[in-house]
C-alpha cells in the first residue's frame, strides 16, 4: 500500500487494513527520517511531520494491529527506534525525543501484553548508524559522523531484530559497541550526561564548519 504516514487520512487507511487482515503476523513501524539544525531554526512543518510519523502513526497503526493480533494471540509489533532514544543531541532534538517516546511506548505495551498473558510480542529496535538512504535524505555526510566500525548493514540490523523477536526481547540494540555505549550512558548521572552532550555538540558543530570550509575551498579551486 502506498501511504504518506505523516497524513492522518493515509494512516487511517493502513490502520483499517491492519485491523481487519486475518493473515496479519507482524507490524514494523519503520518509516522515519532525521533532520539537521537547531529546533527553532528549522521549519515547524518538518518538526510536526516528524512527530506525526514517529509518534502518531505509530500509535494509530500499533493500536489497529494489536486489536487484531491479541484476538488471535499471536504475532508481533517491532517499533524501529534508535540508539538516539538513549541520548539528547543538539541538532536532533525532535528525533531523540520521538525515538525516546517510541521506546517508552513499546515498554508500556510489553508490560500490558505480559500482564494480560498474551503471546503477542513487541520490540523496540534501537540501531546505531546503519547504511541506508537515511543520511542521504537528511543531507548528512556519513564520513563526518562516525568511523567505519560504528556502521552496520541493514541486513545485520534486521537479523538482530528477528533473532531478538524469537527470544521475545523487548530492547534490541544491534552491535556490541552500541550495547556498551547505551548501557554506560544510561548509568550516568544526568548532569554528567548533559556535559558530555554539550561538548559533543560543540565538536560536531566544529566538524561541520570545517567540512563546509573545505568544500568551499574545493569549489573555488
Ligand atoms: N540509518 C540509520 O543510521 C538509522 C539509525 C537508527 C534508526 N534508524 C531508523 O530506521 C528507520 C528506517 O530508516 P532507514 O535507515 O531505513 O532510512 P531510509 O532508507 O531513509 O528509509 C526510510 C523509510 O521511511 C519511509 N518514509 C519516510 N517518511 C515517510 C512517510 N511520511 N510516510 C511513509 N513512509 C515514509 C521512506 O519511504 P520513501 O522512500 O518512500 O520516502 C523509506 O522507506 C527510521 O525510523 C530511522 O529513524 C535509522
Amino acid at each position: 500500500m502506498v501511504a504518506d504516514l505523516s497524513l492522518e487520512e493515509d494512516t487511517a487507511i493502513v490502520a483499517e487494513r491492519l485491523a481487519s487482515d486475518p493473515h496479519l503476523i507482524l507490524l514494523v513501524n519503520n518509516a522515519g527520517f532525521g533532520t539537521k539544525g537547531r529546533f527553532w531554526e528549522s521549519a515547524i512543518e518538518i518538526q510536526e511531520q516528524m512527530h506525526q510519523l514517529h509518534v502518531m502513526a505509530t500509535v494509530r497503526l500499533t493500536h489497529a494491529a494489536l486489536g487484531n493480533l491479541t484476538k488471535r494471540n499471536s504475532g508481533g509489533v517491532i517499533n524501529v527506534a534508535s540508539v538516539a532514544a538513549f541520548v539528547r543531541s543538539q541538532g536532533s532534538v525532535s528525533y531523540c525525543a520521538t525515538k525516546t517516546w517510541m521506546t517508552a511506548f513499546t515498554e508500556g505495551l510489553y508490560l500490558e501484553l505480559k500482564g494480560a498473558g498474551s503471546k503477542v510480542r513487541v520490540q523496540a529496535l534501537c540501531p546505531g548508524f546503519t547504511y541506508s538512504e537515511f543520511h542521504d535524505t537528511m543531507g548528512a555526510d556519513r564520513s563526518t559522523l562516525a568511523g567505519a566500525a560504528m556502521w552496520h548493514s541493514a541486513e545485520f540490523v534486521v537479523d538482530a531484530s528477528i533473532a531478538g523477536l524469537r527470544r521475545n526481547k523487548l530492547f534490541v540494540i544491534p552491535g556490541w559497541r552500541y550495547r556498551l555505549i547505551t548501557s554506560l550512558v544510561s548509568k550516568l548521572p544526568s548532569a554528567v550526561r548533559l556535559r558530555l552532550e554539550t561538548a559533543g555538540g560543540r565538536m560536531r558543530a566544529k566538524q561541520i564548519l570545517e567540512a563546509q570550509e573545505a568544500a568551499r575551498q574545493l569549489a573555488s579551486g
